[in-house]
């Protein structure tokens, strides 16, 4: 019988800003879960990373279904008549649909989930990445998966050593999924010549090749296309499968510790290193630095072991202290070239307003005499 493991997550409001949500928050959806869940789930996790709430669930009833996805979408409501009553900020931030209608996906809540063959043993890890986007996780994926020179796995497994195949969404085709699907390494290129572009082609989910296993799920919603408008960055999770077949938990690991620049930070307009951070983290620094977390996990007939806790060990002190340090250097330039995201990303409409407002402002100067008979 598979297991189902789904990561639904919102952003429901928050302290001081969009800095995290509080103790009252977290628990009133831990509770409504622990409850509402009773006969439905076989377990769960909440925890939050910087101002959004991820509810870890597992059950039977396969990925999309009606009633889970109720469930998380009921915690949030519920979390959010908590918000308001506390004043927090942003309350009910991603829930951008009044009623619910069968499946959070394109309802504001980032969502994450696979139907798997538990392995007698399962490793897991569950991501979470607030003030940024799901195309930073393109980075760190095709390091993992798709490059020997992160991942000795390639090399000294035989099964993986057959590859994975990547399946890649264009995030701004909103009429419907329009994805593609490539396998590493025989499409090495032309996977790299789509992940580069991280606002617009976005890995999906990964499969292991030898035997057609999932590995990743990745959330893929883009709420500016959802809502027409500026709602916050679309704060992406992740689940990935370690081990066995897959990449070992390090191999996945890490790609983190290059703190990449991410689209996120202030306004959901900059460029920022990604800071891996304990789990339960806020934000702080203009608003970021964008931050991931990473909780692994073993799993035996759908119950969950306690959560280890993957970026709060020593070696990460390092990592983070470096990401600061680029994260100062960036914002050094302000507002100008690389530390700002290019027009089309840009979550805020006053610029374009201020920019529009000029285009009447500017003349073409006529050219002298000699250069129009020289042309
Ligand atoms: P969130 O998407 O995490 O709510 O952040 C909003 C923002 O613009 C912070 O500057
Ligand atoms: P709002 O646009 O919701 O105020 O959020 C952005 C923000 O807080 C930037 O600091
Ligand atoms: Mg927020
Ligand atoms: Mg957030």
């Amino acid at each position: 019988m598979k297991t189902t493991l789904s990561v639904i997550k919102a952003d429901i409001g928050s302290i001081g800003g969009h800095i995290a949500p509080s103790q009252r928050l977290i628990d009133t959806v831990r509770e409504h879960v622990a409850q509402q869940g009773r006969g439905l789930l076989l377990d769960h996790f909440v925890s939050h990373t910087g101002d959004d709430i991820a509810i870890v669930m597992t059950h039977r009833r396969g990925a999309g279904h009606a009633d889970i996805h109720q469930l998380a979408w009921d915690a949030f409501v519920a979390g959010t008549a908590v918000a308001r009553e506390q004043g927090l900020y942003g309350a009910g931030q991603d829930l951008l649909k009044n009623a619910f209608s069968g499946n959070v996906r394109g309802m504001g809540p980032a969502v994450a989930e696979m139907d798997l063959d538990e392995r007698p043993n399962e490793p897991f890890l569950f991501f979470a990445a607030d003030k940024t986007d799901p195309g930073a996780f393109n980075l760190p994926l095709y390091l993992a998966f798709a490059d020997p020179m992160n991942t000795p796995g390639l090399i000294l497994s035989p099964k993986m050593g057959q590859g994975f195949r990547f399946t890649i969404m264009d995030v701004n085709h909103t009429q419907g999924d329009r994805v593609i699907e490539l396998e590493a390494p025989q499409d090495l290129h032309a996977i790299a010549a789509l992940l580069r572009d991280p606002e617009r082609y976005v890995v999906e989910s990964i499969h292991a090749r030898a035997t057609g296993e999932q590995a990743v799920a990745v959330a893929t919603s883009r709420l500016h296309n959802i809502a027409g408008k500026y709602t916050g960055k679309d704060d992406p999770v992740m689940l990935v499968r370690t081990q066995m077949n897959f990449p070992a938990t390090g191999e996945v690991l890490a790609p983190y510790a290059h703190g990449h620049y991410v689209a996120g930070g202030m306004r959901g307009s900059h460029n920022m290193p990604l800071m891996p951070v304990r789990q339960n983290t806020g934000t702080s620094y203009f608003d970021g630095p964008p931050l991931v977390s990473c909780a692994a996990f073993a799993m035996h007939e759908g119950k969950l072991t306690e959560a280890l806790d993957c970026f709060a060990h020593p070696f990460w002190d390092e990592v983070r202290s470096r990401c600061a340090s680029k994260a100062m250097e960036m914002r050094r330039q302000g507002f100008f070239g690389a530390a700002m995201l290019p027009m089309g990303e840009l979550e805020y409409t006053g610029i374009v307003e201020t920019l529009g407002a000029l285009e009447g402002r500017f003349r073409v100067r006529s050219a002298p005499a000699q250069e129009r008979a020289a042309a």
